[in-house]
């Protein structure tokens, strides 16, 4: 099995140009396409929204995280683990990446596959990174779609750089990310502490519980007379 990608736990705020551009160019065909920007900007989002919607129009997917990878060896067994291409026996006497990209090669890729490379930063403008075009050099059906903060500087690489969010008015996407990611603190916040009480004494929290849902009764109530005092007097 692939291995899939992520479904975030949050929904995805603006960015819709940006995933397009990206879908529009795997679906031209593109071999590489790499999202570059500086970090916590939103790559891995824009790259998880575009696979998905790539899968949507009929592609297979595959997720592989580098973030731990430092060698070229290391790189061909995360992309076979991603693509669940079997390793062949030779594997520790050979060259690792030549005999992944020969197995990937043998394979019939169907459909085509995108396989979403995270992370690559570190691994970019380097020997070991160098063997990711090589391990899919012999399968033209698999694209690849890289994360990285800086660029590959491949010639088959084509680029969606990554601005930061739009912030400009009360409903631009950067104050919509801000104030969902405030709730959710604030929400956070609200559970723990309550939690931590729930711990501490359970009789307590439940006796706050129970305190401030009669405050609450008695605010709806003081609310309600002063309602109907109004409306009498009126
Ligand atoms: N447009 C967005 N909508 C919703 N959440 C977002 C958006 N952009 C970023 N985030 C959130 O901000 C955090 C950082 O985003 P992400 O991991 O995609 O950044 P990145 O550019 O891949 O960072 P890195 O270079 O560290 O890998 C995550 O928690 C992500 O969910
Ligand atoms: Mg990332």
């Amino acid at each position: 099995m692939l291995i899939p990608v992520p479904h975030p736990a949050t929904p995805l705020v603006g960015r819709s140009e940006e995933v397009a551009r990206v879908v529009g160019l795997v679906r031209e065909g593109a071999r590489l396409v790499s999202i570059i920007g500086i970090g916590g900007l939103g790559k891995t989002r824009v790259a998880i929204a575009a696979s998905h919607r790539a899968a949507e129009e009929g592609l297979d997917v595959a997720y592989c995280d580098v973030v731990a990878v430092h060698s070229a060896a290391e790189v061909a067994l995360a992309v076979a683990n991603a693509l669940d291409v079997e390793l062949p026996d030779s594997l520790s006497r050979r060259d690792p990446v030549d005999l992944v990209a020969a197995a990937i090669a043998r394979r019939d890729w169907g459909r085509g596959t995108l396989l979403v490379v995270d992370n690559f930063e570190h691994l970019a403008r380097t020997r070991a990174g160098e063997a990711l075009p090589r391990l899919v050099s012999g399968a033209p059906r698999i694209q690849l779609l890289v994360t990285s903060r800086v660029a590959l500087e491949r010639p088959e690489e084509l680029r969606v750089p990554l601005a930061p969010l739009a912030c400009a008015g009360d409903d631009s996407p950067a104050v919509e990310l801000l104030l969902a990611r405030t709730r959710h603190a604030a929400l956070a916040e609200a559970w723990r502490a309550d939690w931590g009480r729930s711990r501490a004494s359970p009789r307590a929290s439940m006796a706050s519980r129970s305190r401030s849902s009669s405050r609450r009764r008695a605010r709806t109530s003081s609310r309600r007379s002063a309602c109907s005092r109004s409306s009498t007097s009126a």
